[in-house]
C-alpha cells in the first residue's frame, strides 16, 4: 500500500515547482485564499481535451480577454465562437462549449459544483467533471488523464496492458486523493507527469515520489505503462 504521505510529498513539491498557467491560482495565492474561478477552469479544461498545454495558452488568453465571464460567452454569436477557436480544431468542442455556457448562464451563471451535476453540461465527460470538481471547487475528485495514469502505472509497477488497467489505476487515485487540497493535488499530478515522470526519460532523480514508487525500485520506469502489442 502507499504511504499516507504519498499525496503530502506530491504537494510540498508542487508548491515549489508549479507550472506557472495563465488559468491557474498558484498554490502561495491559493493558501492566502484566492479561489479559482470556475469559468476560467472550465474554458481550460475544455480546451486542454485534445491539445497540448503550449498551445491552448494564447488562445485562453484571448477567450477571458474577448468574454471575461460565461454570460459574456453565452451573449456571443456562435460564429464568433467558433471563429475564435479556429486552429485549435475538434471544433465539436467550440459548440458545445457555446451551449454549454448558454445553459450555465441561463442557470444564473453558476456552475454546478458536483461532478454528477457537471456531467450533465454538453462537452463535459467523465475526466473535465472531475478536474473542474478538484480545481475549480476544492473537491475531492479522481482526476485521471494520461499522465496520471502513467504516473500511477510507474508507481504501482502495473503490468496489466492499461486498457485493462484503468479501473485500477482509478482506485489507486481515489486513494490517494487529500482531504486538504484536493485542487492543487490533482494539478500536482499533471504536472508531475508532464515535467518528471515523462514518457521518455523521466527525471527519477528529481521526483519526490521516487522512494514510494516500484519501478524506480526494481526496474525501467520507461516500461510502463504497458501497452498491448499492435
Ligand atoms: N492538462 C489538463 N488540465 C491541466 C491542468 N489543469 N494543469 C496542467 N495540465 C493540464
Amino acid at each position: 500500500a502507499m504511504p499516507d504521505d504519498t499525496a503530502s510529498r506530491l504537494l510540498a513539491w508542487y508548491d515549489l515547482h508549479h507550472r506557472e498557467l495563465p488559468w491557474r491560482v498558484s498554490p502561495r495565492e491559493h493558501a492566502r485564499g484566492v479561489r479559482p474561478d470556475p469559468y476560467r477552469i472550465w474554458l481550460s479544461e475544455v480546451m486542454l481535451q485534445q491539445t497540448t498545454v503550449e498551445a491552448v495558452k494564447a488562445y485562453f488568453r484571448a477567450f477571458v480577454e474577448k468574454w471575461p465571464d460565461v454570460e459574456a460567452l453565452a451573449a456571443a454569436p456562435t460564429e464568433d465562437v467558433m471563429k475564435a477557436w479556429a486552429g485549435l480544431g475538434y471544433y465539436s468542442r467550440a459548440r458545445n462549449l457555446k451551449a454549454c455556457a448558454d445553459l450555465v448562464a441561463a442557470r444564473g451563471g453558476r456552475f454546478p459544483d458536483t461532478e454528477a451535476g457537471l456531467r450533465d453540461l454538453p462537452g463535459i465527460g467523465a475526466y473535465t467533471s472531475a478536474a473542474i470538481t478538484a480545481i475549480a471547487f476544492d473537491r475531492p475528485a479522481a482526476v485521471v488523464d494520461g499522465n496520471v495514469e502513467r504516473v500511477i502505472s510507474r508507481l504501482f509497477s502495473i503490468t496489466t496492458p492499461l486498457s485493462e488497467a484503468k479501473a485500477g489505476i482509478r482506485a489507486h487515485v481515489e486513494a490517494m486523493v487529500p482531504a486538504a487540497r484536493p485542487g492543487d493535488f490533482a494539478q500536482a499530478m499533471m504536472d508531475l507527469g508532464a515535467t518528471i515522470c515523462t514518457p521518455r526519460r523521466p527525471r527519477c532523480m528529481l521526483c519526490p515520489l521516487r522512494e514510494d514508487c516500484s519501478a524506480v525500485v526494481s526496474g525501467d520506469p520507461e516500461n510502463f505503462p504497458v501497452r498491448l502489442p499492435k
